[in-house]
């Protein structure tokens, strides 16, 4: 079995590249910007790719997620991707700060074109997610939750509208990209997200997300070990 994460922010996989003393392959995707490392967990190849850094600082975001994703799934043929990374979720949905949750949904939240059975539901995505995520979830103890994905880290008025209206619990910024290019070439995709922020807390989101990412990497950390031994040991 071949794994790929497709993971944004050093930050976020840092932690797990250590865990497993996975390699940098230099230059795999050049001169693209994404960085893929690489090792072997109980006979299963495990490949982390980060999106990459311009300016010093890394490509968050659904066009670096995309870009990372296509590169990934052409140049290594992963049997799964899991995007992994940090969210926001909802303190009226029971969510708290550092809780990891299993993606059983993803889709796009700040794309407001008319049609609803047209570009208006092509452009809300609503991608299949690993058939197997519930079970995976429900078996390791952790919630589920529908992603969903926009190109800011705040949220407008009519983003709340999409999300509360679609049943959304976790919101990022590559989620929905990475399940687009699964989508189109037909690998599964598992998420596997911490909670950095609260989006209805009334805290400044990029505040609340900045102090609380080392606490929510390190609980993604543990909870990818699971996931990865879960998987490879199925
Ligand atoms: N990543 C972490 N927190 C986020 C939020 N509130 N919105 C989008 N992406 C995030």
């Amino acid at each position: 079995m071949r794994i790929c994460y497709v993971v944004a922010m050093v930050a976020e996989a840092k932690p797990f590249i250590e865990r497993y003393g996975l390699k940098e392959v230099e230059a795999f995707f050049a001169p693209l910007p994404c960085r893929l490392y690489e090792g072997e967990v109980n006979g299963s190849i495990l490949d982390v790719v980060l999106n990459g850094q311009q300016n010093g600082s890394d490509l968050v975001g659904c066009e670096a997620a995309s870009v990372a994703t296509l590169s990934a799934i052409q140049k290594l043929s992963p049997d799964l991707i899991i995007n992994s990374g940090t969210c926001g979720a909802f303190k009226g949905n029971g969510a708290s700060i550092a809780e990891v949750y299993i993606g059983n949904g993803v889709m796009f939240h700040d794309r407001r074109v008319p049609g609803d059975d047209t570009w208006g539901t092509q452009s809300l995505g609503n991608y299949a997610v690993w058939e197997g995520s519930e079970e995976m979830a429900k078996s390791l103890g952790y919630k589920t939750g529908k992603v969903t994905t926009g190109s800011s880290l705040d949220m407008q008025p009519c983003d709340l509208e999409v999300i509360q209206k679609h049943g959304g619990q976790l919101k990022d910024m590559e989620g929905a990209a990475v399940g687009f290019v699964c989508s189109l070439l037909h690998v599964p995709i598992l998420y596997v997200k911490s909670v950095t922020d609260l989006c209805d807390s009334g805290a400044e989101t990029f505040e609340e997300f900045s102090k609380n990412l080392h606490q929510a990497c390190e609980t993604l950390r543990e909870a990818n070990e699971r996931v990865i031994n879960y998987l490879t040991t199925f």
